[in-house]
């Protein structure tokens, strides 16, 4: 399965701040916000990865991340030249996928839950249709959102209804089979002159195979599009981080855990950053891994 995290858009909703950088750079908590969705992708098990960004801000991408190499991943990048709609992303990554499924994720959704690594793997191996990940919200008119029949089977797909049906929002983390390709081309633009995710995902439902996993409470899927959101998402990092000593959508973890890196190369990443927390996070983890392995 291939990757693909969207990470363009204005970010007009955090002006100022984003007036010249763009949103998914900025930290929430230590670290930059794309690495909560791209440690998503590396937990699914995905290592080739293409980051679509607008032509301003791709270079910063680039900068933060390279090649991906050093995380034994593989990292490309594309631009999306105006806020045509996430399903673009598909046109724009075409050979990016070529003839494999592929897994799309929002670069500003940060999800964090028990054992959500093995239902990833779970749902990312062999998608036939679509996959949707759903989450009960209070404010439902601000999302995609997925309709239930009584024996909680998907029966509908509403973009920001004025009016919900229902209170399960459509995540911004979608598997798809190689079809999406061809159904992201044959979509028109919505009234607000996007091609939008949910008529690519209206057409899985419609064919009879799209299917909604629930990642239910307890389990934390944040926004971070206001600066109240963006803040709320630091805390919440900060407190489970600080609580439990652990790192959420550590990198370098991420790919050590996945096999895609050996304990020597992620001790050496976190003694490249040895002067802060999270450098010296990642040496200790590499040395709980592979014990002597500084020596
Ligand atoms: C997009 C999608 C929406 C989805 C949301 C998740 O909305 O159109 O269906 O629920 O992402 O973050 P946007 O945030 O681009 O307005």
């Amino acid at each position: 399965m291939k990757g693909i995290i969207l990470a363009g858009g204005s970010g007009t909703r955090l002006h100022p701040t984003t007036l010249s950088v763009s949103k998914q750079i900025l930290p929430v908590y230590n670290k930059p916000m794309i690495y909560y969705p791209l440690s998503v992708l590396m937990l699914a098990g995905i290592r080739e990865i293409l980051i679509i960004s607008t032509p301003r801000d791709l270079d910063s991408f680039r900068g933060l991340l390279g090649d991906g190499s050093s995380l034994g991943i593989e990292l490309s990048y594309a631009e999306q030249e105006k806020p045509n709609g996430l399903a673009e992303a598909f046109i724009i990554g075409a050979d990016h996928i070529g003839g494999d499924s592929c897994a799309l994720i929002l670069g500003d959704n940060i999800f964090h839950g028990p054992v959500f690594s093995t239902l990833l793997q779970e749902n990312a191996g062999d998608v036939d249709g679509c996959v949707l990940f759903g989450y009960p919200v209070n404010d439902p008119g601000r999302y995609g959102i997925a309709v239930l029949d009584a024996e909680e089977r998907l029966v509908a797909l509403d973009e920001k209804p004025e009016r919900p049906r229902s209170n399960c929002a459509v995540t911004g983390l979608y598997f798809y089979d190689n079809d999406v390709v061809e159904i992201a081309r044959g979509i028109e633009p919505s009234s607000r002159g996007e091609l939008e995710i949910t008529d690519v995902n209206r057409t899985y439902l419609e064919n009879g195979n799209a299917k909604l996993v629930d990642l239910g409470r307890g389990f934390a899927w944040l926004d971070t599009g206001t600066h109240d959101a963006l803040l709320q998402a630091c805390h919440y990092v900060q407190t489970m981080e600080q609580r439990q000593g652990i790192r959420i959508a550590c990198l370098e973890e991420v790919a050590l855990r996945m096999g895609f890196i050996d304990a020597d190369s992620c001790y050496r990443l976190g003694a490249a950053l040895s002067s802060t927390d999270y450098g010296r996070y990642v040496m200790d983890i590499a040395q709980e891994f592979a014990p002597g392995v500084a020596e």
